[in-house]
C-alpha cells in the first residue's frame, strides 16, 4: 500500500495539516491502518441483539459487517460480503434469522459467517457445479474478533489489539462502567449525515473548549454561570478520553438547571416549558455531563439523564454518518423514562445545545477548501496530551491526533 503524502513534523500534535481531512490517499490508508488495524471498533449493543438469531448490519470504517447472536448467546461479527462474487449477505438494518443466504446465487452462511451451502454445488444431473477440489471451508467473508464490555460490542481485525480493558485503560473503563454498568434498553435511534470528514467530528467530541462558546443555548440562558468543576481524562495512547462536569447537586436530586437560570439577558427570550430541563442525579456522583470517546469512532454521552451512544462512520472523504442510539435503563420508572425522552431534545441534530455540532464540521471543511498546505492550531492548554483537571484545554483533541498518527504511521 502506498504511503499517503502528508508533510507533518514528527511528534507534533498541536498543529494538524488540513490535508488529512481532504486527501483520498489518507482516507484509503485509514481503512487499513486504523479501522482494520489494532483498534476495537464499536459495532452495536447487546441490547440490540436481545434474542437468539437476532442480527444487525453496520460498518467497521467503510467495511460492511453483520453482527449476529447465535442460539448460545455468542456474538459474531463478519464482513457483509458474500464469498462468491461479493454481494452483501444481509440487507436489513436489523432482523432475526437462523442463517444468512445471499440473494444473488443463494450461498448460505451460518451465524459465525462460515460458508455452509453452495447452490448447485454438484451441478445439475452431474453436469456443471463446482470442481471436485472446491472446499467450502476455504471460503468465507472475513471474521472479526469480538469483545463485549458493559453491553457494548466491539470488533477488530487487528491481531495485536490488547484486551478491551487494557486498550481503554483503567480510568476510561471505569468511566464507561459508571454509565453502562446496568442493563439498558434502546429508546430511540437515528442517523445524522455530517458534511465533513469523520475526524472533524472525532475532534469536536473531544473538544471541551467549544461547548460554552458555540452552543449559545448555554450562554443565552446563563446555564454556564453555574459552578462547574470538571476535568479531562485521557488514556495512555491519547485516543480515548472522558470529560466530566460536576454541578452543585440540589437536595432531592434536582439538577443544575434551576428556574432562575432559565431567563435570558435578552428579556424577550425565556423557556416556556421547564419540564424539559428537569433531571435527577441517578448515578449519584454529581457528574451532570460526561462525554467519553473510544478511538477511533465511538462516543458515549451522559448529559443529565440523557444517555446515548454515537458511532462515527466515514462515508466519504468529506462525508460521515453519525449513528445515534438513545438508551434508558431497563428498570426505569415510566416517569424517569418520560424525563429521559424529553431531555433528549437538548442534544442530537435538532437539539438545543448540539445542532451546531452538525454544522460546524461542514464550516471547517468549506473553510479549508483552498488551504490543504496549512495547519490548524491546537494549542489550548499546552502541547501535550495529558489528563487535566480543568477544561480550558485541547489536550484530548491532541490525544486523538497522537493515536491517529501512531496507527497511521504518519
Ligand atoms: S454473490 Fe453471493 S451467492 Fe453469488
Ligand atoms: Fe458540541
Amino acid at each position: 500500500m502506498s504511503h499517503p503524502s502528508i508533510s507533518w513534523p514528527p511528534g507534533t500534535v498541536s498543529r494538524v495539516p488540513y490535508a488529512v481531512f481532504q486527501q483520498a490517499d489518507v482516507f484509503a490508508a485509514e481503512q487499513q491502518r486504523v479501522f482494520e488495524g489494532a483498534v476495537w471498533n464499536f459495532v452495536g449493543l447487546e441490547a440490540e441483539l436481545a434474542n437468539a438469531n437476532d442480527f444487525k448490519t453496520t460498518f467497521v470504517g467503510r467495511m460492511p459487517v453483520v453482527v449476529t447472536r447465535d442460539a448460545d448467546g455468542e456474538i459474531y461479527v463478519f464482513e457483509n460480503r458474500c464469498a462468491h462474487r461479493g454481494a452483501l449477505i444481509a440487507l436489513q438494518d436489523f432482523g432475526n434469522a437462523k442463517e444468512h443466504s445471499c440473494v444473488y446465487h443463494a450461498w448460505r452462511y451460518d451465524l459465525a459467517g462460515n460458508l455452509q451451502g453452495v447452490a448447485f454445488e454438484q451441478g445439475v444431473r452431474g453436469k456443471g457445479g463446482m470442481p471436485a477440489g472446491f472446499d467450502k471451508r476455504a471460503h468465507a467473508p472475513r471474521q472479526l474478533r469480538v469483545t463485549v464490555l458493559c453491553g457494548l460490542i466491539f470488533a477488530s481485525l487487528g491481531d495485536e489489539v490488547p484486551p478491551i480493558e487494557e486498550y481503554l485503560g483503567e480510568e476510561i473503563t471505569q468511566r464507561l462502567a459508571r454509565v453502562l454498568g446496568r442493563p439498558v434498553e434502546v429508546i430511540g435511534r437515528f442517523t445524522q449525515a455530517l458534511p465533513n470528514n469523520w475526524k472533524l467530528y472525532a475532534e469536536n467530541v473531544r473538544d471541551t473548549y467549544h461547548a460554552s462558546l458555540l452552543h449559545t443555548f448555554f450562554t443565552t440562558f446563563g446555564i454556564t454561570r453555574l459552578t462547574q468543576e470538571g476535568g479531562v481524562y485521557i488514556s495512555e495512547c491519547g485516543g480515548h478520553h472522558a470529560s466530566a462536569s460536576y454541578s452543585r447537586v440540589v437536595e432531592g436530586g434536582e439538577g443544575a438547571y434551576t428556574q432562575q437560570a432559565i431567563r435570558s439577558q435578552n428579556a424577550e427570550l425565556a423557556i416556556g416549558d421547564l419540564s424539559m430541563l428537569q433531571s435527577t442525579d441517578e448515578i449519584g456522583d454529581g457528574i451532570v455531563l460526561q462525554m467519553l470517546s473510544v478511538f477511533p469512532g465511538f462516543v458515549l454521552q451522559q448529559i443529565h439523564n440523557c444517555i446515548a451512544v454515537r458511532q462515527i462512520l466515514p462515508t466519504g472523504v468529506e462525508s460521515t454518518d453519525l449513528v445515534w442510539t438513545y438508551l434508558g435503563y431497563a428498570d426505569d420508572t415510566p416517569e424517569l423514562r418520560r424525563m429521559r425522552l424529553k431531555q433528549s431534545n437538548l442534544v442530537g441534530p435538532a437539539g438545543f445545545v448540539s445542532m451546531e455540532d452538525g454544522a460546524v464540521g461542514g464550516f471547517v471543511q468549506r473553510g479549508i477548501e483552498a488551504a490543504g498546505g496549512e495547519c490548524s492550531v491546537v494549542e489550548l492548554g499546552g502541547h501535550d496530551t495529558r489528563t487535566q483537571d480543568f477544561r480550558a484545554t485541547e489536550s484530548s483533541v491532541r490525544g486523538f491526533w497522537r493515536a491517529w498518527r501512531t496507527h497511521m504511521a504518519l
